[in-house]
C-alpha cells in the first residue's frame, strides 16, 4: 500500500531567456554558490556546453536552440541577408560541443530546418518561438514520463539514482528525477539514494542539491556503494536517464551507469531509463555506434582545485558508458513506456503519437 501523497515540489530552473539574453545557471559552481551567467554570443554558448556551465542531455539541447536564436541575431546585423554561411558555421560548433548527446545534434538540425525556411525579416523571432517551444515540450514530456514512470512503481519502495536529471539537466522536472518526484508525490518512494557521480560529482553536487531544495529525502552514497546497497534489499529500483539510446534500445549515460546495470540484475533489481523520444537516436544501430566522450584526465586526479594523486600518474576518464538493451528493463519516453527494449520496441514507441 502506498504512502500518503506529498506535493511534488518543482522549484529549480537551469535556463531562461529575459531581456534578449540567454541566461544559464553556473552547474560548476553548485551547490556552494548560486551563480546565473549572461550570453549574448553563440560561440560563448557553444563554451558553456564544453565546459559544462550547462550538462544533462536535454539540457544542452534547448541551450543550443537559444544559442541558434543568438548566431542569428549576430550574423543578420553583421552581413544582413547574407547571413547563411556565418549562421550555418555557429550551427556546426554548437552541434560539436560534446558528442554523446543526441539530443544536442536534434535540436541544432531542428533550428537548422526552421531557419530555411524563412525570409531574413522572420528569421529572428521564427527561430526565439521554435526555442521556446522546444524549451516547453522538454517540461511537458518530462511530466508525461513521470506519470508513466511513477505508474510502474509499486510502493513504498527505495530508489537508486546515479548522475543529474534533474530540473537540472532538462528545461525542467526531470526525467529520472521527473519520475522519482512522481512516485514521492503519489507516497510510492521511502527513501531515494543518489550516486556521488564520480568524477564530476553530479549526483553528490546536483542530485543532492536539487533534492533538498524540493524536500524530497535523499541519502547520498559512493558510487562503490551501490551493488551493496542493493543486496541490503533497501532498494527495488534504479531510475536514470540517457545521453542517447539506440536504434535497438542500447543505451548511453554517465559513466557507471553500465556497473549499475550489471548489479541490479544479479540482485533482482529493476532497471528504468527514463528519456523523452528527442533521446532516441534511429541513425546509430546500437550501443558500438554511440560517440562516447572523453575528457581531461585532471577530472579524475583532482577534486575542488586540488590534485590528491601522485604527479605523473595517467588518467582515464570516459564520461559515458552504453548499457546493453538486454540489462533495461523498461524504457519510459514521452510517447509510451518500452518494456523489453529491442529494435522493434523503440520502432514502436518512435512511430506512436505523443498522447
Ligand atoms: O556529463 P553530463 O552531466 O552532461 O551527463 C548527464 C547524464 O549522463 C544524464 O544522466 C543524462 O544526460 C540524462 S539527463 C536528463
Amino acid at each position: 500500500m502506498n504512502a500518503a501523497p506529498h506535493p511534488i515540489l518543482d522549484s529549480i530552473r537551469a535556463i531562461a531567456w529575459s531581456e534578449g539574453s540567454l541566461k544559464l545557471l553556473d552547474q560548476r559552481k553548485l551547490p556552494d554558490e548560486v551563480v546565473w551567467l549572461s550570453f549574448d554570443r553563440c560561440d560563448a554558448v557553444a563554451e558553456a556546453i564544453r565546459d559544462m556551465v550547462v550538462r544533462g542531455a536535454p539540457a544542452i539541447g534547448i541551450t543550443a536552440a537559444y544559442g541558434a536564436v543568438l548566431a542569428a541575431r549576430d550574423r543578420i546585423r553583421a552581413s544582413g541577408k547574407d547571413w547563411h554561411r556565418g549562421f550555418a558555421d555557429d550551427l556546426d560548433q554548437l552541434a560539436a560541443a560534446r558528442p554523446t548527446a543526441v539530443n544536442l545534434g536534434w535540436a541544432v538540425a531542428r533550428l537548422r530546418a526552421r531557419a530555411a525556411k524563412l525570409a531574413t525579416s522572420e528569421v529572428e523571432e521564427a527561430l526565439f518561438a521554435e526555442a521556446q517551444a522546444m524549451h516547453d515540450e522538454d517540461i511537458t514530456a518530462n511530466r508525461r514520463m513521470g506519470e508513466l514512470g511513477a505508474g510502474l512503481i509499486q510502493g513504498p519502495c527505495g530508489v537508486l539514482t546515479h548522475c543529474n536529471t534533474g530540473s537540472l539537466a532538462t528545461g525542467g522536472f526531470g526525467t529520472a528525477l521527473g519520475v522519482i518526484r512522481t512516485a514521492y508525490g503519489q507516497g510510492c518512494l521511502s527513501q531515494v539514494y543518489a550516486d556521488e557521480t564520480r568524477p564530476w560529482l553530479q549526483g553528490a553536487r546536483l542530485t543532492a542539491w536539487e533534492l533538498v531544495q524540493d524536500s524530497i529525502p535523499v541519502t547520498l552514497i559512493c558510487d562503490g556503494a551501490a551493488a551493496w546497497l542493493m543486496r541490503t534489499g533497501k532498494v527495488q529500483w534504479v531510475v536514470v536517464g540517457a545521453d542517447r539510446i539506440a536504434a535497438n534500445g542500447d543505451a548511453a549515460n554517465k559513466i557507471g551507469t553500465y556497473n549499475l546495470a550489471i548489479a541490479a540484475r544479479y540482485h533482482g533489481v529493476r532497471f528504468m531509463v527514463a528519456a523523452p523520444t528527442s533521446t532516441i537516436d534511429p541513425a546509430t544501430p546500437d550501443g558500438g555506434s554511440i560517440p562516447l566522450e572523453e575528457r581531461a584526465g585532471e577530472e579524475v586526479t583532482r577534486l575542488g582545485g586540488r590534485s590528491f594523486a601522485p604527479e605523473g600518474v595517467q588518467a582515464w576518464n570516459p564520461v559515458f558508458d552504453v548499457t546493453p538493451a538486454g540489462l533495461i528493463d523498461v524504457i519510459v519516453t514521452e510517447r509510451g513506456v518500452v518494456t523489453a527494449p529491442s529494435h522493434k520496441t523503440i520502432q514502436a514507441v518512435l512511430q506512436s503519437q505523443s498522447p
